[in-house]
């Protein structure tokens, strides 16, 4: 997989993409990233790259041409076979689902938009998918696109070392993960489940299960109408109502 990322400030990617996974990755060979800076590509002396909105109101908008003519430059005669992602708070949701879907892609080309806002044009005649990580601003969506590259990074196969690790991860299944324990079997008076010492495998599944389900219910309710239930989970999710 490769990552365009075109943004006014690359800086900002160093530490993301040079630990831990991301770098293993890139070691690997299996992503390759390339930081764009959008002023490399604006014109005159001073390389504007923004400007003051017309109709008025405060902030400054992300001029179209720079961002126009990088998207250009980078992808030459791929220009109509690659994803254009505008990172941006209008976008819709990113979610496990997205980075599924792409993570299928063999390249990416990715724009980070300021919190003030990009030009309309680009939305509507360059990009050809608009995201956003979450109800909240960012300054930028530098931040936004790290989290993009991260997430679908490590469903490219090889990435982890076990397969299994991102099946049962958060969200793969639609419920949030159940608790994990390590050592030492009691930590200052705060005990490990006895279950989980118990080595019955099945009983652990079972407690597991149950844990994610319980949690779900708790934390996040609006993902559990879309969740995949059995009915013995489902059984387990209205003992949790009838309890409480
Ligand atoms: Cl992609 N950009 C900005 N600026 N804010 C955000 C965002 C993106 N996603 C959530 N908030």
């Amino acid at each position: 997989m490769h990552f365009d990322i075109l943004t006014l400030f690359p800086g900002l990617f160093a530490g993301a993409f040079d630990e831990s996974i991301i770098k293993r990755a890139r070691e690997s060979g299996s992503i390759t990233i390339d930081l764009h800076n959008i002023r490399d590509y604006a014109t005159g002396r001073h390389q504007v790259t923004d400007d003051t909105p017309y109709g008025g109101g405060g902030g400054m908008i992300m001029k179209p041409e720079p961002i126009f003519a990088a998207t250009e430059a980078v992808l030459g005669e791929q220009i109509n076979s690659v994803p254009i992602l505008l990172l941006t708070p209008t976008g819709r949701l990113f979610t496990q689902s997205v980075a599924r879907q792409l993570s299928r892609m063999d390249r990416l080309l990715l724009i980070c938009g300021r919190y003030e806002g990009v030009d309309e044009r680009v939305h509507r005649y360059l990009a050809t998918d608009e995201i956003s990580i979450g109800d909240y601003v960012l300054s930028g969506g530098e931040i936004a696109a790290m989290v993009v590259v991260d997430a679908v990074t490590r469903l490219l196969p090889g990435v982890l070392g076990d397969p299994s690790a991102t099946f049962e991860d958060s969200h793969a299944e639609g419920l949030l993960e159940y608790p994990h324990y390590t050592r030492p079997p009691v930590f200052r008076d705060y005990p490990v489940p006895q279950v989980l010492l118990s080595g019955h495998h099945a009983e652990i599944t079972h407690w597991r299960r149950q844990q994610a389900l319980r949690r779900t219910w708790e934390r996040r309710p609006d993902i559990l109408a879309s969740a995949r239930l059995t009915e013995e989970d489902r059984a387990y999710l209205h003992q949790l109502e009838g309890d409480n």
